[in-house]
This record gives structure tokens, sequence and C-alpha cells, in this order.
């Protein structure tokens, strides 16, 4: 079997890469049509890597490229073992993982374990009869009222979680479409299986897993099915297979749920490396349209700590619906009558938008978005497009509006195919606004002051420092409700314990002014998000990497005023630009932000030198 090359350069032996790594969340079939019959294909993805290079990205996260009927975008995979003959081959993705390795790109890929397509042999197996070899691969029933208590997740399509299956006289199990019946991970063959499967892929090469739907492998009457321990055991089992096996590759999982819940996706450091963070991302949203800080201080409050060597991984958007599952109802009202006014945009229990046209295509407040997304705890995962503020098509059918094709150029179908344009596998956006004419990567190559070079610019400064992805937070308390400043520090950071303050006798914690006019909950003292420890010296007398981020979440300018006190002496250097700004002294910091303005600061000990050094 073809085999690629480990990644290059040195940081292959760095077992814990992923958490200081920029993801970038690829459609394969969107992003270049290598042969021209309309679809976008592996060999397309290997001949733009010099420009995912360019941008800056340090993993690649592919959407589901298996044999597939694609009745909901490969994730309804008909075959584990090959690729769907229009993306390529399965030389293909090793040449891919091997050419990505070669320019410092690691590649990970959807695992779809839970379900199948209906068109799965083993389905089609299974459904024959009650007696057949695969008859107890998925999860049948006589009737359709066992695990009621499971949600429904795609409302707009399902009305049960239980299809009748006429060829076998039962009802079949599955928490997607009817078309996706969920494999039957109690019985112990489709267990090692699904195994076999990880074996196979990371053999070729893959650097690791999102692992789409974790929370429902297993079912048991009287549960919701979700996070059963059964299925803890079976992440374990996994985890301990791939790092035995595998050291240095990442499992990162789907679980759409409360931080209180998702972290025990992480077990004691021995489930999966990487969780999704999902309520933090509406409410990055929600803190925008408010002008008000509280939608994300009082998610990181509620944030537990994550074992060592682990991260969470941040978005602002991806290949679904803006999910408004983890809000409350009332929250959902505002974010729907805010970021979907035409109930065209709704999708499921969220919003089937992209980022730029979510934020009214406002540069400020996308860029602004993008620096909460590099800054805050977590490996920042990019979705394809929104880089360079590609808008979306809401009259496309499911999902399918925020997937069109990738925009490259001015050119025919925005230089995505050179198919015929009624040949695509989805029309190009063509609006004067948002459309290839006016939004596309070659354009935005040459202006230096693009939305694309932006970005690059960022994610360049931010590889800079690994504070970002391995740092604890704190956050530092201002009397502006617009105004959100935290600072991030590495362990060998000075400390007094984490206080923020300045020696104010409240801590210097209150956020009040939740929406409700409640206090927000007090910011935990001395605790390091990342990692749950105390932010205290390492007592190396290395140089601290020590960040102050300060964001304007108002259409207005603003002023903060920062009681940074115990950092007293320290001087902030604006990252992007170098700039020394005065030192810290002994009355709060005082800055001016302007409309949807964000500022990085280095902190560095003494008074600044001419250079900025
Ligand atoms: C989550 C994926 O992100 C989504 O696109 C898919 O439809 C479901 N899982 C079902 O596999
Ligand atoms: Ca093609």
């Amino acid at each position: 079997m073809a085999r690629a090359r480990p990644v290059s350069g040195t940081a292959s032996k760095d077992v814990h890469w992923y958490q200081r790594a920029v993801f970038y969340e690829v459609l394969v079939r969107g992003f270049f049509d290598s042969n021209d019959d309309g679809t976008g294909d592996i060999p397309g993805l290997i001949s733009k890597l010099d420009y995912i290079q360019w941008l800056g990205v340090d993993c690649i996260w592919l959407l589901p490229f298996y044999e597939s009927p694609l009745r909901d975008g490969g994730y309804d995979i008909s075959d584990y073992w090959t690729v769907l003959p229009e993306y390529g081959q399965v030389a293909d993705v090793a040449q891919l993982v091997d050419e990505a390795h070669r320019r410092g790109i690691r590649v990970i890929a959807d695992l779809v374990i839970n379900h199948t397509s209906d068109q799965h042999p083993w389905f089609r197996e299974s459904r024959q009869d009650r007696t057949n070899p695969k008859a107890d691969w998925y999860v049948w029933s006589d009737d359709d009222q066992r695990y009621r208590d499971a949600r429904i997740i795609f409302v707009d399509t399902e009305k049960s979680n239980w299809e009748w299956d006429p060829q076998r006289g039962q009802y079949y199990w599955h928490r997607f479409f009817a078309h996706q019946p969920d494999l039957n991970f109690d019985n112990p063959e489709v267990a090692d299986t699904m195994l076999d499967v990880v074996r196979y892929w990371l053999d070729i090469g893959l650097d690791g897993f999102r692992l789409d739907a974790v929370p429902y492998l297993f079912e048991r009457d009287g549960t919701d099915g979700e996070n059963l321990p059964e299925t803890h055991d079976y992440l374990r089992r996994l985890r301990k297979e791939v790092d035995s096996l595998y050291p240095g590759k990442v499992l990162l999982a789907e679980a759409n749920q409360w931080p209180e819940d998702v972290v025990h996706y992480f077990g004691d450091g021995d489930e999966c490396h990487m969780c999704f963070h999902f309520p933090l991302m509406p409410r990055m949203f929600m803190a925008v349209r408010r002008e008000q800080r509280y939608p994300i201080t009082e998610i990181l409050a509620r944030t537990p700590p994550i074992p060592e060597g682990c991260s969470w991984g941040i978005f602002l958007r991806n290949h679904d619906e803006l999910t408004l599952e983890m809000v409350t109802d009332e929250e959902r009202d505002y974010m729907w009558s805010e970021y979907a006014k035409d109930p065209r945009m709704k999708r499921n229990i969220g919003i089937g938008r992209r980022l730029a046209t979510l934020v009214d295509n406002d540069r400020r407040v996308a860029e602004l978005l993008h620096s909460l997304l590099f800054s805050l705890p977590g490996s920042p995962v990019l979705y394809y497009g929104d880089e360079i503020g590609m808008g979306d098509n809401i009259y496309l059918g499911d999902r399918d509006g925020v997937r069109t094709p990738m925009q490259w150029a001015p050119d025919r179908n925005a230089g995505f195919s050179r198919a015929d344009f009624a040949q695509l596998y989805l029309p190009p956006l063509m609006d004067p606004v948002y459309g290839f004419q006016a939004v596309n990567v070659e354009a935005q190559m040459r202006n230096p002051s693009s939305q694309l070079h932006w970005m690059r610019r960022m994610l360049e400064v931010r590889r800079q420092h690994p504070v970002f992805g391995t740092g604890g937070i704190e956050i530092v308390s201002t009397d502006n409700p617009s105004a959100l400043a935290y600072i991030r520090l590495s362990d060998g950071g000075h400390s007094d314990g984490g206080r923020s303050d300045g020696g104010r006798s409240d801590g210097g914690r209150s956020e009040g002014g939740r929406f409700d006019g409640d206090e927000a909950p007090r910011w935990p003292d001395g605790d390091n998000l990342s990692t749950g420890k105390p932010l205290t010296p390492d007592g190396s007398g290395g140089p601290a990497d020590i960040v102050l981020c300060v964001s304007n979440l108002s259409r207005f300018a603003q002023p903060a005023q920062l009681p940074l006190q115990r950092w007293e002496g320290m001087s902030p250097i604006e990252l992007l630009g170098r700039t020394p700004f005065p030192p810290i002294g002994e009355l709060p910091y005082f800055v001016t932000l302007p409309p949807y303005g964000f500022y990085w600061f280095g902190l560095v000990a003494g008074p600044p030198s001419p250079t900025g050094d």
C-alpha cells in the first residue's frame, strides 16, 4: 500500500503539534477540479497546496472523501476502503499527504463511524433477513418505541430516529438522515472493523481524524443515547490503539454539547486530544451584535479545565449550519432575528450562512471575529473561502449554500473548473457583492491590503507566539462592557496567582451585565483555562511569552481602562506593526479602540527599545 512520508522538519517529533496548529477545513468537492468534470478532486487539492502553505495553515481537515452516494456531503459512506472515484483514488490521498508533509502541513480527515449509507453493502446484507452474517451490524427493532429520549438532530427532514424497512420487516435506528443507519457498536465485529479502518488510513499517512458524531455510538434504554459510558470506553480503546501504533496523530471530537459535557471526551487525557468548542461559536456572533463581551466571558467561565496535552478546536463557521443548539431559547430567537432575517436562511436548529454574509460583508467585523478566533484558547479552524470573504447561496438545498466552489479567479466558473457551467457540482456565486468577479483569490493576492493578505499576516504573528496555542488566559476586567481584554500567558510568565485586577478588593472580576442583568459567574482565581493549572512561574528564568489582547465589540470608538498594575514597568508592543506603546504604570492602562478595533500587545520587560524589539 502507498504510504506517505512523515511531515518534514523537526516538528514531526512534536506529538503535541495540534495545540499550536491552525486548521483549514477543505471540501474536496468544492476546492479545485483538476480534470474538468465539474467536481473538485484530490489532484486538484494537491495543485493548490502551495496556496495553503502560503496562507500559513498547519493542518488541512478533509471532509469525507470516501465512496458515497453523496446524499449527506459524503457523511453517508458506502465503502470505507475506497475513495469516491470522482475525487480520485487511495494513491491520490497518499500523494496528497506526502505533498502536504513536504510543505510542513499535516492532513486529517473525517472519520464517520457512527453510521453508514443505506447503500453500504453491510446494510444491504443486514436488511435482507434476521439471520444473515451482517444481521446484527445495525440497530434493529420490531417497534419504534425504544430510546425515545434521544433527540432528533435533523429536524428539517426527520420525524423519528426509527425508519421502517419493509425488506427486513423491522425498524432501524438512525441519528441523522433516514438513509444513514447507525452501526451497532455492541457488535464486537463492528467495533473491531472500525479500528481496522482507523489503522488503514493512518497507515496511508493521515495525521489523524475528526471523529464525526462521536456521542452517539451506543444506545441504551432510558437514556438520551449520548455520552454513554460504553462510548467513552470505546474511545479509550481507540486512543490507546492510535497512541501505541501511531504517536503524534490527533483525534478531534465532534460533540455539539455544553463544555461541561464535552470535556468528558478528553477523558483523563486518554480519549480525544481535541474537542470542538461548539458553544463559544454563536457567542462570538452574539457579542459583536450586542456590542457586549458577556456572551464570550460567560462561556469561557463555564468552560472547565482540560487535561494536559489537550486542546479545544475553535471555529467561526464550517460546512454545516451555524448551529444554535448550545444557546438558550431566548438567545436562539435573538440570533435568528439578527442573523436570519429571511426564513430561508434557517437550517435545522441553526443558520445556513457564511461568515461574510452574517456580518453584512463588514470587513472590520470579519477581522475582529478572526482576531478572537486566533487569540482565544484553542486551535483555530478556518473554513475554506472565509479567508477571502466568500458569500453563500441560501436558495440551494440543505447545507449546499455554504459549500459552493472556491473562488480562485474572475475567470469562467470562478477558476474552479473548466467544465461546462451546467456540469458543475454546484453553481459558483455570481452576485455583484460576493460573486467570483468581486471576491476571488487572484485579485486578493494582487492587493496587499486585501483580507487574504491580512489573514496571512495574522497567522504569521500567531505563529511567532506559541502562547496563543498553549498558554493560559486571564480576563482583564474593564468598566466598558464593549471592551474585551485578556492576557495570554505561558507558564514561564510571572504571576501573582492569576490576579489581573491591579489589586482591587473585589478581585476585579465582576463581569456584571448578563443579558438579563444578572451578574455573570466570577472568573476563577488564578486558573489557567487551558490546563487547569495555576499560572505560577516555572522558575526557568526564560523570557515569558505574554500577550495582551484588547477588542472593541462596538461599532463606535470606545475607551478602555485596564487594571494592569501588576505588570507595572512592562511595555506593550503592538504585534502587527511592532509599535512600542507607553509602559504600564501604576494607574490603569488606558487604550482607545476604533470601531470594531482590536490590539494584540506583547508585554516585554522594561521600557520599550526604539526598534520595538
Ligand atoms: C456532522 C457533520 O458535520 C454533518 O455535516 C453531517 O451531516 C452529520 N455529522 C452526519 O454525519
Ligand atoms: Ca474533477
